[in-house]
Parts: structure tokens; C-alpha cells; sequence
């Protein structure tokens, strides 16, 4: 490592402890298949994927190939009133690989975007078609949708919003966790009546008020909650029934973690807005999406005004960017080409089985599995929640494993290249770094 602790001050890096990190840092200098290499020569496996972006594996050649051919041809091209091939092709392909009823692409350039973006899509929506009090938003407890002001608001992680104060007008349904669900394998059997609370919601408010209800299909960030069987029906059925526009936040799960093309697919539930990103281009240039059908596209279209007017006064200086669609368009041609879904599907019993062998282990308090995602919560150091996982993560660095903390657990996500050595591997040194508190 070359860079003295003064040359790591101007950098005020992202959730991360700033104080901690730069007395001792840890700094990747490349990355390929299943690993990385740090600064100091050593070989880390990937185990959450990079940020929940690199199913594929890093330094995939076909993408590398795609970015740079798209750099040499047309580096930039204005997302405004103009246009390039490439992000009417990947708006194609995207529609092409997520439920049939989802069939318009806007494009943004990160998970948080794409939140706030669909956020205004909804509020937009009921405006459009003569219904402005439909504003407030219905999020989640435990639920994370990025850290834009609209994000951050229907989120559900307190520590996100503590420092902030309240932005958009949301309230929150409880979380899925349930004690009788503690270890459970994939879907928990008990817990669809948990979505009745939206009922309770809409009695408080009433639905002329509320535009959209937003959960992720499985929340990630809050240490991997699988829906409970039949809840995700359930909510649909209670959006159906109050006229609410359903969001699902696939940000993490879009594009293979779960062992189909998107958590709708998989959980057998459509919703009328479904935000990507992360996985679209394997994580290697920012893009995000948002997924809506005709009816909400044409809400927007049929009110646009003359035809020289722009119908929806929103977009980034780098929506659609032709790299990024360069890149994305390569990543899902892989994710197709190489199968590699099967692979998530083929290696996801053989993780769920090794992930819960950590029961009884030190500290273990509940352990949560979907496709390639688990989480692992642990027991609390008294009046400290955050730290144990923050000390387990250092542990299973130190043996050449990277995993992620936050809250009180601990997640996995490998790649989809994942083999069953690799699985054993894992998981063996979060069980041995268990071991190691005292
Ligand atoms: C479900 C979900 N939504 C939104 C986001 C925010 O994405 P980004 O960090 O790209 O803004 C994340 C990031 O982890 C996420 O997991």
C-alpha cells in the first residue's frame, strides 16, 4: 500500500467509518472471476458479489470488450431530446426479461435514482389522471431503497434517516421477521397475514391519499428477509383492492440473485413499477432502470400536452448513457448466454444447507436464505448492536473472505459462478471466525 494516512483524508468515502478505515485500510487493486486482490498481494473471495452487483464475476471480457468498443465509437451522447441505438436495444432487452406486463424502460444511473424516479413516476401518475391527493407513500420497516430524499423517506432502517428528518410523506407496514420464522429454509411458511397491516394503513389514511406502496421482494440490506409465503400476493391483492400502485424495489434482486430473471418472477407477483439496477450491467458502470407498464406510460404520454412538450419533466445528464447501455446489454447477453441463472438455482440448495450448518454456532441468533442471498444475525454486544458483525467482517477478511456487515448481521451473496468448494469455504470462515470471540 503506497498511500500514506494523510493521502487517504480528502476521500470521504461512502457508508463507511471513515475514523476506522483510514487508520487501517482495505484497498482492492483488482478483480477477476470470483476474487479480488488487495493492495498488499492477497487473494479476497467475493462473497457478496461486489455490492450485490457482480453475479457474473469480475472482469467479465465481453463487457470490457463492449465498454471500450462504445468508449472509441460515441463516449457521450445527449440523454435529452436526443438519442443513440443502444438505449432503445437495452430498453428492449430489459423488457424482453421482466414480466410481460412491464413494457416501458427509464433509465437512471444507480439504485437510489431509480427509487426517487419511480417515487415521482407514482405521484405523477395519480396527478395525471385527476387524482393529486394520491401522494403518500406506503414503505416498509427494515426497508432500504437508497439514500435519495425519496428513498430515505419510505425506507425503514432508522440509523438512514436519524441525521435527515423526515422528506416525502410515508408511513410504514411492520417487517417480515417473526419469531416462530427464526431458521427458516427460504420462504417462511407463517407471516402473509403480516400484509394485512396495509389495510390499517389505508383505514388511518385513506387510499385517496396514498399513491404507491414500495417493498423489495426480499429486503437485502436489512439482512436478507425472503418474503413469507403468500405475503407478496397478499399485498397485490390489497393494492388491487384500494386502487394502489404496487412498487417492487429489485435492485438486488433483478437479474438472477434469486434464481429467475426477477424476484416478481420467482415470488409469482407483478408489480406495476419494478426498479433495477446493480446487476443490469454486472456492477461494472453505474445504471439504473425503472420498469412500468402501458398504463402508466400513456397516463403520462395522453396528458403530455402539444407534441413538442416533454410529458415527464424528469431525467440525469446521464440517463441512458451509451457506455453504460454498452455494458449492460453485454452483461444480461452473459447472464443468458452462460446460463447462468441454472447455476443459481443448481447451487442455491447446496448454500442453504451450508449456511444453516452455522446454527449453534457462537453468537448466532437467526439465519436467512433465498437463492444465492443469506443472512446472518448475530447476538449483540450489550448496548451495541453494530459491532460484532463490523468485528466479523475484519475476521473473515483477515482469512481471505469478503462479506458483508450491517445492523446486527452479517450477508452472503456470492457470484452466480459460484462452485460448491467455494460455498464450503465461505461459510467455514465465518464459522471459524465465530469461534474466534471470546
Ligand atoms: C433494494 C435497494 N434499493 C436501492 C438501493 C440503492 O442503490 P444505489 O446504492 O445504487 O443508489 C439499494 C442498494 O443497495 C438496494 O439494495
Amino acid at each position: 500500500m503506497t498511500l500514506s494516512r494523510e493521502q487517504l483524508e480528502a476521500h470521504w468515502m461512502p457508508y463507511t467509518s471513515n475514523r476506522q478505515f483510514k487508520d487501517s485500510p482495505r484497498l482492492m487493486a483488482s478483480a477477476k472471476g470470483a476474487y479480488y486482490t488487495d493492495t498488499n498481494g492477497k487473494e479476497i473471495f467475493d462473497g457478496l458479489s461486489g455490492l450485490w452487483t457482480c453475479g457474473l464475476g469480475h472482469g467479465r471480457d465481453e463487457i470490457t470488450a463492449a465498454v471500450s468498443a462504445q468508449m472509441s465509437k460515441l463516449d457521450y451522447s445527449p440523454g435529452f431530446q436526443y438519442g443513440h441505438e443502444l438505449s432503445f436495444e437495452l430498453a428492449n432487452k430489459v423488457v424482453q426479461l421482466t414480466p410481460s406486463k412491464l413494457d416501458h424502460v427509464f433509465f437512471t444511473d444507480s439504485g437510489s435514482e431509480t427509487i426517487d424516479t419511480a417515487l415521482k413516476m407514482a405521484r405523477g401518475y395519480w396527478r395525471s389522471k385527476g387524482q393529486p391527493g394520491k401522494s403518500k407513500f406506503i414503505g416498509r420497516m427494515k426497508g432500504y431503497h437508497g439514500v435519495n430524499y425519496g428513498g430515505v423517506g419510505v425506507g425503514g432502517i432508522g440509523f438512514n434517516r436519524k441525521l435527515f428528518g423526515q422528506s416525502v410523506d410515508a408511513d410504514h407496514i411492520g417487517d417480515t421477521l417473526l419469531e416462530e420464522n427464526k431458521f427458516s429454509r427460504g420462504m417462511p411458511s407463517v407471516g402473509a397475514h403480516l400484509a394485512d397491516e396495509l389495510e390499517e394503513l389505508v383505514f388511518l389514511h385513506d387510499a385517496s391519499n396514498i399513491a404507491a406502496v414500495i417493498v423489495e421482494p426480499l429486503s437485502g440490506t436489512a439482512g436478507v428477509l425472503p418474503p413469507p409465503v403468500g405475503y407478496l400476493n397478499r399485498l397485490r391483492e390489497l393494492c388491487d383492492k384500494h386502487n394502489l400502485l404496487l412498487i417492487f424495489d429489485e435492485v438486488i434482486t433483478g437479474f438472477g440473485r434469486m434464481g429467475s430473471l426477477t424476484g416478481a418472477e420467482e415470488f409469482g407477483v407483478t408489480p406495476d413499477i419494478m426498479t433495477l439496477a446493480k446487476q443490469i450491467t454486472n456492477g461494472a458502470v453505474p445504471l439504473g432502470a425503472v420498469v412500468v407498464g402501458s398504463e402508466i406510460y400513456d397516463a403520462f404520454i395522453d396528458n403530455g400536452g402539444p407534441e413538442y412538450m416533454v410529458e415527464f419533466p424528469h431525467g440525469y445528464t446521464y440517463s441512458a448513457h451509451p457506455v453504460a447501455c454498452a455494458a449492460g446489454l453485454a452483461a444480461l447477453k452473459a447472464l443468458v448466454d452462460d446460463n447462468l441463472i441454472d447455476n443459481v438455482k443448481a447451487m442455491s440448495p447446496i448454500f442453504e444447507e451450508v449456511v444453516h450448518s452455522l446454527q449453534g454456532s457462537p453468537f448466532v441468533t437467526d439465519i436467512r436464505n433465498y437463492g444465492l442471498a443469506a443472512g446472518i444475525s448475530l447476538e449483540h454486544y450489550p448496548g451495541e448492536p453494530l459491532r460484532r458483525p463490523f468485528e466479523l467482517g475484519l475476521k473473515c477478511l483477515e482469512k481471505g473472505f469478503y462479506v458483508r456487515w450491517g445492523g446486527d448481521t452479517i450477508q452472503l451473496a456470492p457470484p452466480f459462478i459460484v462452485n460448491e468448494k467455494q460455498i464450503h469455504d465461505l461459510v467455514n470462515a465465518v464459522g471459524e471466525s465465530l469461534h474466534e470471540f471470546k
